[in-house]
Formats: C-alpha cells, sequence, structure tokens
C-alpha cells in the first residue's frame, strides 16, 4: 500500500491535498483505509466527473419511436415463445439477479429497502415477496432459479443479516442465493473537493443501477453463474413487489426473436406521467427521461391514437449472459445527481445539511442499450407487473399503500 508521502504526492497532483488535514487524528485502523483508497481511487475520473457531468449535451440527439410487441396481441405466437422459454428455465438456463444497492432516500426507511414491509397482513418484505416468485416458478418448473442479490458498501451488511434472520426464506443459501456488492464512486461538494465522512476517510456512494454489468464481472457472479450453465438473466429492481422473475414469454420471446436484450414497459398513465420511455435515440434503443421531452413529443400518438413515447421502463431486464459480460467493460456515461451528504469540513466538524450539498456521479443500466442494434420492448399489464415502492405514503403514488393495494388486488387478497 501506499505510504503517507505518496498519497499527498498523488492527491496534490488532483487538487484534493485537504483528504489528509486530519491524518494524524485516525486510529491506525482509518489511517490504512485512507491510504488504501487514495491508492485505489481514479482522482482524474472524479475530477472530470465533476467538470463534465452536468454538461452531458442530448440536444442534438434525433430521438424516434420504438416499436414495441403487445403481451396481448401475440396470438397464435403466445404459445410458442412459453414453450420454448419453459425448456429454456427447466434446463437451468436462467438466473435471476435483484438491484438492491439504492439508498432508497424517497422512501426515507433506516435499513435496506428490500427489508420493507409494505404493511401485508403476512407482513412480508419486499425480499421475501420477490422470494415467493421465485419459489412459484419452482413450483411450475421444477428448478429453483438462482438469486444473485447486489448491495451497496452501505447496506450489504444489514441486508445479509435480514436474509439470515429470516432463513433465507427458505430458499437455501448456499446453492441458490449469492450477495454480491457494486462499486463505489466519491462524493464531491460543489467545489469539486471529494468529502470526508464521519469517520475520517473518503466518502463513497453506490455508483447508479449501471453498475451492476461491472459488479457481476469483477465479482465473479458471471463466471458462477456459466459454472452453473445460465444464459440468460433477468434483472429487476428491489422494490416493484409484482415484478415476474421467472417468465417463460419473456424468455422464450428473447430467444426466438435472437435478441440479447428484452426489456418490459407498460403504457404511460397519462402523456405526462413522470417515467422515462423507451425510444431510439440516433437510432439505437434507449430510454428518454420524462424531462427530456417536450409537450409536444409528450402528447403525440400514432395511426391508432397510440402514444408514441408511451412505453415506461420498469426496470424488468432480460440479458443473455455474453451481452452482460461485454457490458461490464464499457465506459458508462454518469450522471450527477444533488443531495444530502453528511460530512466533516476542514475545521474538524460534523456537518448535517438541511438541504443537498453534493453531488453523487451515477450510471444508468440503460446506458449500455445505445450499443445494441436491437432490443425487445415487450408490453405488459401495468395491474400484472408493476406496483412500485418509490416513496413514502405522505407522497401518494409508487407508495407502500399504491403497492399494497395493487399486490393484494393481483392476488386476489381482497
Ligand atoms: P432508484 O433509482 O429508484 O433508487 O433505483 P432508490 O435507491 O431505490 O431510491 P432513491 O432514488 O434513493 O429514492 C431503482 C433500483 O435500482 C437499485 C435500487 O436499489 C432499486 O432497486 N439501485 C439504484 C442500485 O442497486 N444501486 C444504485 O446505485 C442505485
Amino acid at each position: 500500500m501506499i505510504n503517507k508521502q505518496e498519497a499527498e504526492a498523488k492527491l496534490k497532483k488532483y487538487g484534493q491535498e485537504h483528504l489528509l488535514n486530519h491524518f494524524e487524528t485516525l486510529s491506525e485502523k482509518k489511517q490504512k483505509e485512507l491510504l488504501g483508497q487514495i491508492e485505489e481511487i481514479d482522482f482524474e475520473l472524479v475530477n472530470n466527473l465533476y467538470k463534465n457531468a452536468d454538461k452531458i449535451d442530448t440536444s442534438n440527439d434525433e430521438i424516434s419511436h420504438m416499436e414495441y410487441s403487445d403481451k396481448y396481441k401475440l396470438n397464435d405466437e403466445y404459445k410458442k415463445y412459453e414453450k420454448i422459454g419453459e425448456k429454456a428455465i427447466k434446463e437451468g438456463k436462467l438466473a435471476a439477479v435483484t438491484m438492491a444497492g439504492g439508498q432508497g432516500t424517497r422512501l426515507g426507511f433506516d435499513g435496506p429497502k428490500g427489508a420493507y414491509d409494505i404493511g401485508l397482513d403476512s407482513h412480508k418484505s419486499l425480499f421475501e415477496l420477490l422470494c415467493d416468485n421465485l419459489k412459484e416458478g419452482e413450483k411450475k418448473y421444477g428448478v429453483k432459479v438462482p438469486w444473485f442479490i447486489m448491495t451497496s458498501e452501505e447496506n450489504n451488511e444489514q441486508t445479509i443479516e435480514f436474509f439470515q434472520k429470516n432463513k433465507f426464506f427458505g430458499y437455501q443459501k448456499d446453492k441458490n442465493i449469492f450477495f454480491f456488492k457494486q462499486g463505489q464512486l466519491p462524493m464531491v461538494d460543489t467545489e469539486g473537493k471529494i468529502l470526508i465522512n464521519e469517520e475520517g476517510v473518503i466518502k463513497l456512494a453506490a455508483n447508479g443501477h449501471g453498475g451492476i454489468y461491472e459488479a457481476l464481472v469483477k465479482n465473479g457472479m458471471i463466471k458462477k453463474m456459466k459454472e452453473l450453465g445460465v444464459e440468460w438473466i433477468f434483472i429487476g429492481g428491489v422494490d416493484n413487489c409484482l415484478a415476474k422473475m421467472v417468465d417463460p414469454l419473456f424468455v422464450g420471446m428473447a430467444i426466438d426473436k435472437q435478441v440479447t436484450v428484452a426489456c418490459k414497459s407498460v403504457v404511460k398513465d397519462n402523456p405526462h406521467e413522470k417515467v422515462g420511455v423507451f425510444c431510439k435515440r440516433n437510432g439505437r434503443p434507449s430510454v428518454i427521461e420524462y424531462s427530456e421531452i417536450t409537450d409536444e413529443m409528450a402528447e403525440a400518438v400514432d395511426e391508432n391514437g397510440e402514444l408514441l413515447y408511451g412505453e415506461s421502463n420498469l426496470l424488468c431486464n432480460l440479458f443473455n449472459i455474453d451481452a452482460v459480460e461485454r457490458m461490464g467493460s464499457l465506459p458508462l456515461p454518469y450522471h450527477i445527481a444533488y443531495k444530502k451528504a453528511k460530512y466533516i469540513d476542514k475545521d474538524g466538524n460534523l456537518v448535517e445539511p438541511d438541504s443537498p450539498n453534493a453531488y453523487k456521479f451515477e450510471s444508468f443500466l440503460f446506458d449500455t442499450f445505445g450499443t445494441l442494434d436491437e432490443m425487445l420492448v415487450l408490453r405488459v399489464k401495468r395491474e400484472e407487473e408493476f406496483a412500485p415502492v418509490k416513496n413514502a405514503d405522505s407522497a401518494g403514488v409508487d407508495c407502500p399503500s399504491t403497492a399494497r393495494a395493487l399486490y393484494e388486488k393481483y392476488h386476489k387478497l381482497i
């Protein structure tokens, strides 16, 4: 590991010397941790992200409509796809990945979001509801789909403890459940200076759900999947309690149509719903944020009266394993998010801000879609597959009470 002098020289080069200001007051363990961080971090990248992250210019991108298939208009093909997918699932070619590394700031729950109880009579957590979905697959197809859970440095320990406490929901830890951590990047203040956390070391934050690819490769999860004979990977968020992770139709369609990536969509609730929608960007698959779309585009319809930009992104994706491996080595663009972050100031005092004060850098899962020639978008029904838990109940939308109602309605519990 580098020593203090070497660390000083490295930091000076990038204008981040303040990180060693309180080095002498740290315990030996924390000093080592800080030096290790300084050795590891790509400061050039961080400085460049700060300088350029809000300058990603999409104004000249050519946006056009993205074709999609409607699950309920597949007619005779439906059975054919289902059969193909069922065969692949029964042969053990499917794995499920749950991205659970997010901070869940909007929900405001003190713990991993997956541990959240949405208030069902059963009091099952989001993790358990997802696991139920895998168990249902086991019942139908006779195979335990292996479950890979991405955590972050921040919530990894708590997540594993939660699973231990719940005896892995009876889904056999050693054989079927695997945890891995996503990557991190330093948070910086409005001047581009890296923050120091409460423990006196560099304040790091998860690098967004786009970190999934690199994390799957770097942590040996792709290797593990290959050993298990996996060819297709379902990747979804932790917060959709109606996600169908073992879906033969979805798998069969991707195989039959020979795409390497397939995504599910639901039609927008109204033209101005604040969601990202599938589109083509410069002729390639993409997702466009609601903030990037003009009112005219949001309201535009085709000859059947369907919204041209109406397929909202559920974060329910199916990837061919080779595509994920390739994406794991792609440099992704980073987006900047302005967040509240506690830190130690230059006088050694802990600052707990009431409003955002720091930048966090995140890449998005769909940032890789532009590398694909083709991608399948499958429109499904909202009431069957989408019950997100994003906000606290006070928001009234995409919150525990709305998700609970959707879940109960779908499972006919009410
Ligand atoms: P969101 O973007 O909704 O973020 O993540 P979030 O962390 O749940 O909530 P907010 O924005 O802080 O309120 C969608 C999915 O991607 C995962 C989340 O755990 C969720 O399942 N995610 C997000 C990660 O795994 N890592 C990240 O760095 C970000």
